[in-house]
């Protein structure tokens, strides 16, 4: 009997996985102690970042701050959970990922997230803490041993993208903040200076300095749960076009109806401020909750930028035509409760899940004949799907069955006092209908047919039908 050779190696293919040559896994690298202990101050500082970002995006005017905050604080969510799940892969509970950190480290966290306005926070996160994160992600990565751990460079690796994305644009921000009035320089040199007493976020550079002494973070600061917008939000009470009362009914062609999706969309900027205010006002949840809640805010940010791009495909100069209101994240942060809030999200996401909903709105874009608008109500029911999941492993388990998950958001959402009349009494709006106008704009440029029957359409939210009660807003 004879024996196949086994075949010689071939010369050229990768060595070690392609991690790194042999010369290169010949020396030692960081200990599994000294990687925790980096990965667990990497960890604070990403952790304070998302809650700076989650905590402002409610009150800060900047419609695009808002935006970006809300992408910024999700992939922050994201890294949070993947450091927490590496050191859960190397060491035993208790992870001690909760415990104090480097007071000199907390203090640079605490000046930042106690910035006075946007200017400062993005000045002090986009040009400071998270460029100094950054760093200490790249020095990691360079220490920690290319094999031994390799999961811990690969997680790095990664993390470093998303940090170069949010350091571009966040500094984009800051700059352009700046240029309106410029942060306060000796502040700034302050947190440099509190980062370098703690050695940097590694702490690794030895503590060369004296930390300073608190400036901002020397008065407590309140989460501030009002939306505020921009100038091109001028008329925040304004309910005068009930958008579900025309998409509903079938009466209507579906063209104009793609103007509704759009504003529909768009006034979806409330969902991250209200979701923001359950996430901050619900502390001592697991990170898993913490992802998730930032996952489906940034989704939601994702849906009124997606209104956005609608009425820019139109041509629609949506803040001349169109009032986009706050007054359901305004009602619903300043009058119940944060679980209350979370019931009410998950009983208006139940009511988009079945005939009237995110289905109807996908076939009206079909309908239509506008691709882009099939698209984004394509993902935005995908996304919707999502969203049901995580309202239901996080707010309806910790309700006693589904049934009374959804009476109690069903109860919340009628206690919320919506005050049509007053508002108009108090004159904080005259809720001017302003679909005529823009209907009319629309045809003219795209050439639609000009219905009467259409332009007469002016159901306000005074008039609340029942039916569309669990739609009359966009989870
Ligand atoms: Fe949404
Ligand atoms: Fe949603």
């Amino acid at each position: 009997m004879s024996v196949t050779p086994p075949p010689a190696p071939v010369p050229g293919l990768p060595v070690l996985a392609g991690l790194c040559t042999i010369a290169q896994a010949t020396a030692p690298g960081l200990s599994v102690d000294a990687t925790v202990a980096r990965l667990k101050r990497l960890h604070g500082v990403a952790r304070a970042a998302h809650g700076a970002l989650v905590s402002r995006l409610t009150a800060e005017p900047q419609y695009e701050l808002k935006m970006l905050y809300s992408h910024h604080a999700w992939l922050l969510a994201e890294l949070v959970a993947a450091i927490r799940a590496r050191v859960g892969e190397m060491r035993e509970p208790p992870l001690g990922l909760e415990d104090p950190l480097d007071p000199a480290l907390q203090l640079a966290l605490d000046e930042v997230t106690h910035a006075p306005d946007g200017t400062h926070l993005c000045a002090g996160l986009y040009t400071v803490l998270l460029p100094a994160l950054d760093e200490a992600c790249g020095a990691l990565h360079a220490d920690a041993h290319p094999l031994a751990d390799a999961p811990t460079r690969h997680l790095l690796r990664h993390a470093r993208l998303d940090l170069a994305d949010i350091l571009m644009h966040g500094r984009q921000a800051a700059d352009a903040l700046a240029a309106v009035s410029s942060p306060d320089a000796t502040w700034l040199g302050e947190v440099r200076q509190a980062l370098a007493a703690a050695g940097g976020v590694d702490g690794t550079a030895g503590e060369a300095v004296a930390a300073p002494s608190p400036r901002f973070s020397a008065t407590p600061r309140r989460f501030d749960p009002v939306p505020r917008r921009d100038a091109r939000f001028p008329d925040p009470y304004n309910m005068a076009v009930n958008a579900e009362a025309f998409i509903y009914d079938t009466s209507f062609p579906p063209e104009p109806k793609l103007l509704m999706l759009a504003y529909k969309r768009l006034r979806e900027i409330d969902v991250p401020e209200m979701m923001a205010s359950i996430i901050v006002e619900t502390p001592g949840k697991p990170w898993g909750y913490v992802r998730d809640m930032t996952r489906q805010l940034w989704d939601e940010a994702r849906h009124a930028m997606m209104g956005e791009v609608l009425f820019a495909a139109l041509g629609v100069d949506w803040p001349a035509l169109v009032r986009v209101n706050f007054t359901w994240s305004l009602g619903l942060n300043t009058q119940i409760g944060a679980l209350d809030r979370h019931a009410v999200l998950y009983f208006i996401e139940q009511g988009l899940m079945p005939r009237h909903g995110k289905r109807y709105e996908w076939e009206i874009a079909q309908a239509a004949g506008s691709p882009l608008a099939a698209t984004f109500q394509d993902y935005d029911w995908a996304d919707e799907v999502l969203h049901a999941r995580i309202g239901k492993q996080w707010y309806v388990a910790a309700m006693p069955s589904q049934q009374e998950a959804l009476r109690a958001g069903d109860r919340a959402w009628s206690r919320v006092l919506m005050d049509w009349g007053a508002w108009k009494r108090d004159g904080l709006t005259n809720h001017d209908n302003w679909w005529p106008a823009l209907y009319a704009d629309a045809c003219r440029r795209l050439g639609w047919p000009h219905d009467p029957r259409v332009a007469a359409f002016d159901t306000s939210y005074a008039e609340q039908r029942a039916d569309l009660k669990s739609v009359s807003h966009s989870g």
